[in-house]
């Protein structure tokens, strides 16, 4: 089985997973299966660092063997399509491919390869479903539930992939979404585009997103955080039962202040990292119908 994108999977599984994910970060233990068959391909043509390590960590606790497969130590660097590379890799004894890419679907034209699992790593500015359910996972942890929360997502959501793919959850669970983009128009949603300081005082969940300088050319204003981000002063305003969360990596005193981001309890951007590994271990379960 795929996992591309939460968009194919029935709400009532997503929340399997979600809860699958919490109940084994506290008890690891229940998994006896060891999938010693199962050579993964970690194939990543964008930087990482928290999801290529925790799928790698997932990997390992799951006893899958692995190999790296980055843009410059592949032939991926000589040209050679993804397409090709990931036949040429099945090949091998590859089944399962956790894949980041620049493009956006880039896995459509794997699916015309047979028996094997392609796991979305992320796609373009489109899509990031394991980062989804470790936020998910993050949220359900504190509130338990998603019920009546009003989640407000913050930043440069026309080239974040974690907009889109957060904002169609949180559609389909039926939370009050409100949207803070940087950019006048959220090209991706006709939605309104709030501005921080009119919400705030209000809002359970804040997901910062990162200015995605690699995507487009923007500068930074020296003002970006007053209006787009957390710092000594708006944080006074936010209530106390609040999470606030990062996809990370964050960029110190753009997004949130350094002062807030070290000291307020309420950031809880370390835990959805450790709740990756979690997240992604279910997610290969998923993926080999081990998910009961
Ligand atoms: N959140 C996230 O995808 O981080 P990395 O780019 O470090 O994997």
């Amino acid at each position: 089985m795929h996992f591309l994108s939460l968009e194919n999977i029935e709400l009532k599984k997503i929340l399997k997973i979600v809860t699958f994910a919490i109940d084994l970060k506290k008890n690891f233990q229940k998994i006896n299966d060891k999938f010693n068959n199962f050579m993964a391909a970690n194939i990543f043509l964008e930087p990482s660092t928290r999801t290529y390590t925790s799928f790698k960590i997932a990997e390992n606790k799951l006893g899958i063997k692995s190999v790296d497969f980055f843009k410059n130590n592949s032939s991926i660097e000589k040209n050679e399509s993804l397409f090709d590379t990931t036949e040429t890799l099945k090949a091998l004894g590859f089944n399962l491919f956790v894949i980041r890419s620049e493009k956006n679907k880039y896995y459509e034209e794997l699916l015309k390869i047979k028996d094997i699992s392609i796991i979305n790593a992320g796609d373009g500015n489109l899509d990031h479903p394991s980062q989804t359910i470790l936020d998910l996972m993050t949220i359900y942890e504190h509130f338990g539930t998603f019920k009546d929360l009003n989640i407000a997502i913050i930043g440069d959501l026309n080239y974040s992939r974690v907009f889109l793919s957060n904002y169609k959850i949180f559609k389909r669970l039926k939370t009050n979404i409100f949207c803070v983009s940087i950019e006048e128009k959220i090209s991706k949603l006709k939605v309104k585009n709030y501005k921080l300081s009119e919400i705030i005082e209000k809002i359970d969940v804040f997901i910062f997103l990162r200015v995605q300088r690699e995507r487009h050319k923007i500068s930074i204003s020296n003002d970006y955080n007053d209006f787009f981000g957390l710092n000594e002063k708006n944080i006074k305003k936010i209530k106390d039962t609040a999470i606030i969360l990062h996809p990370g990596p964050v960029n110190r005193d753009v997004e949130i202040s350094s002062k807030v981001l070290d000291n307020d309890k309420r950031i809880k951007i370390l835990e959805q990292v450790k709740n990756g590994i979690f997240a992604r271990i279910t997610i290969f379960l998923y993926c080999l119908n081990k998910l009961t």
